[in-house]
């Protein structure tokens, strides 16, 4: 049954959430403070790339079951539902999670929250965070709201499929309604069989910085075994295939490379290993230290292999293929391509950065590079190639008409998603992370 409801914060979260509720057939008014996002929200625009979102935009549009708007009005005091979609970014100079965006959030809404109505957090927050705003909604409005916490896995890339056919839905509540709206909110989903989890409100704050933990895990494992391959002659993209049969260790997010990266995984450990210290139990989770610190050592290797292969890297101009934190998004937000270019910089190497859609991005938030759109005239002249994020694009390009235009057909590989010896049958040398470079491709 459809439901009124309110989206608030509009970001790759939010507008995604907004728009698959209006999917479902729900109303929804969504809340958003940027001006530029929500002037292009208003124009039927989604302020970033995500495939298929810009579509279903227009579909709700016209169906007319969503609105953006700056703030609340009466309107929102008619909503069953609110979700909370703010960001939760790290806090400068800290590993801790800023939940000042909730706090803001909760107080603009409180003058608009109808005693039954249902909040649920979706962003990714400490443990304990629900209580805390719990308490201070509950101070602000005289009565204790339904507070809910229901986090979201969803991916950037693959988003709004991620958010209409997930995995699972999981449900935090201590309440009996905010089970039962969230339940009916999400009929539609569950109707198809997807399974709906209902825990206690700290278990669902948990779950995902879990889940997240437990995956920067797995990639920094490779990783490590890559930094083992390296100096022993051992083949990592080999010995994933090999470990990843067994179906206990499964093959997904084991790929060694230049590490994990986006707006979720790096600050979320962090947040998780903040939050566990405020707990008293930091040393459960002292191992995301390491985690973290394999995967920023990965991105170092990338510049140590270029200074190995070419000297000083001063005055050298070096391709950087791919900004994006992970292809088919244009999320700059701690890219691993980024980071690789700015320890290109600082070792004195002429950057030029490609990436088939996040320049514009590029350009705004980090001058300091040199950028192309057109592939090839990025690739004049270039003395070593990066490949950074694996975009489709670089997967399918044609090494011998990029290699006509290079200085010197060095390819160092980052993500081990090319075609190693088709780039070695046309004459590049071919440096991959964590496999035996001199070893005969296959
Ligand atoms: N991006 C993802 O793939 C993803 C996936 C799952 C969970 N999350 C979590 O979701 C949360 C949001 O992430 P995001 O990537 O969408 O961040 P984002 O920065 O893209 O979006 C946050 C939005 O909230 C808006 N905002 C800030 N204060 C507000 C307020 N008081 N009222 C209304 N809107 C406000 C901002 O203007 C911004 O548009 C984070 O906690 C993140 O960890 C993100």
């Amino acid at each position: 049954m459809a439901m009124k409801i309110t989206v608030i914060g509009l970001g790759y979260l939010g507008a995604t959430h907004a728009i698959a509720m209006a999917e479902l057939g729900h109303e929804v008014i969504g809340i958003e403070p940027n001006p530029k996002r929500l002037g292009d929200l208003q124009n039927g625009l989604i302020p970033f790339h995500e495939p298929g979102l810009p579509e279903a935009l227009q579909k709700v549009l016209e169906k007319g079951n969503i609105k953006f708007k700056e703030n609340h009005d009466e309107e929102s005091f008619e909503a069953d539902m609110h979700f909370l979609c703010v960001g939760t970014p790290q806090l400068p100079g800290s590993y801790a999670a800023n939940t000042e965006y909730l706090h803001a959030a909760i107080d603009a809404l409180a003058p608009y929250l109808r005693e039954d109505a249902v909040i649920a957090g979706k962003s990714t927050v400490p443990v304990g965070t629900a209580a805390e705003l719990t308490a201070a909604l509950a101070a602000k409005v005289g009565f204790v709201p339904h507070l809910a916490w229901n986090p979201e896995f969803l991916r950037e890339g693959t988003a709004l499929e991620d958010s209409l056919r997930p995995d699972r839905i999981v449900i935090g509540v201590n309440d009996e309604r905010s089970e039962e709206l969230l339940r009916k909110v999400y009929e539609p989903i569950t109707d198809l069989g997807t399974p709906f989890l209902v825990t206690d409100i700290p278990t669902a704050e948990l779950v995902k910085v879990a889940a997240n933990s437990f995956l920067a895990t797995k990639i920094s494992f490779i990783n490590a075994m890559a930094e083992i391959a390296e100096v022993s002659g051992a083949d990592a993209v080999k010995l994933a295939e090999a470990i990843g049969y067994d179906e206990r260790i499964g093959n997904k997010f084991l790929r060694n490379g230049i590490g994990f990266g986006g707006g979720c995984l790096p600050k979320d450990i962090r947040a998780f290993m903040a939050r566990a210290e405020q707990l008293g139990v930091g040393s459960a989770v002292d191992f995301l230290e390491d985690v973290d610190q394999v995967n920023l050592r990965r991105r170092n290797r990338v510049v140590e292999i270029a200074q190995s292969e070419l000297g000083s890297l001063s005055g050298k101009k070096v391709l950087v293929l791919g900004a994006a934190f992970k292809p088919d998004s244009d999320d700059l937000r701690d890219s691993p391509a980024i980071a690789v270019a700015k320890l290109l910089l600082a070792a004195g190497a002429n950057v030029m950065i490609h990436d088939p859609i996040s320049l514009e991005n590029v350009n705004a938030q980090h001058p300091e590079f040199d950028t192309e759109q057109d592939l090839l005239a990025a690739a004049q002249g270039a003395e070593a190639v990066v490949l950074a994020t694996e975009w489709r694009e670089y997967r399918e390009l044609n090494p011998a008409h990029i290699g006509a235009v290079v200085a010197n057909r060095l390819l160092i590989e980052g993500r081990n998603a090319l075609p190693v010896a088709d780039w070695q049958n046309a004459g590049w040398r071919v440096i991959a992370l964590g496999r035996n470079v001199h070893a005969a491709a296959n």
